[in-house]
């Protein structure tokens, strides 16, 4: 119920979209407002993330979600290894419909789905696992992100962490 609330309490996509930018944290001890502060977990970028410095790399890939469904706009990416870099949208139009795209080895995406949950909202959804070789942020509608992980050949799995939608939300990343 709680969560049928907060999404009541989110705002219009008009409200969205007059101030896309979060305010930074002022002091360590202020607990980050989660709908708000979208580089609350910033620092959890995954064990295969690099910073994206605009660099040249391999593969890039955009991958999107279909409207305000819960569902990517792709079930299977394929990339070489190396560097890739993945630009990700939020294509909701409704101000509570948010989204991230985590990577994790083949077969944890169920793992990571549930942590998730548990991880809860401070941690924006995110579980603190050596599984998440990489994620974007999490984004309201209308939001982009931008990753760049550094994979071996393999086969990967790409989902959301919003709490439920990984069980719609998830594809396969092969990288040969
Ligand atoms: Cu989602």
């Amino acid at each position: 119920m709680m969560f049928f609330l907060l999404l009541a309490c989110t705002g219009s996509p008009t409200d969205e979209s007059i101030n896309p930018e979060p305010l930074p944290l002022v002091t360590p001890s202020i607990v980050p407002d989660p709908i708000t502060d979208v580089r609350a977990v910033e620092g959890v970028l995954g064990s295969r993330a690099v910073a994206d410095t605009g660099q040249a790399v391999g593969t890039s890939l955009t991958l999107g979600t279909v409207g305000d469904r819960i569902r990517f706009t792709e079930a299977a990416l394929s990339a070489s290894a190396g560097l890739i870099r993945i630009r990700f949208t939020n294509n909701a139009a409704a101000g509570a419909m948010q989204h991230n795209m985590v990577i994790v080895p083949a077969g944890k995406e169920e793992d990571i789905g549930v942590a998730a949950i548990a991880a809860g909202e401070s941690a924006r959804y995110l579980p603190d696992s050596p599984d998440v070789l990489a994620a974007t942020e999490m984004l309201r509608a209308g939001e982009s992100d931008t990753l760049v992980v550094d994979l071996p050949p393999g086969t990967y799995a790409f989902l959301c962490t919003f709490p439920g939608h990984y069980l719609q939300m998830r594809g396969t990343l092969t990288v040969t």
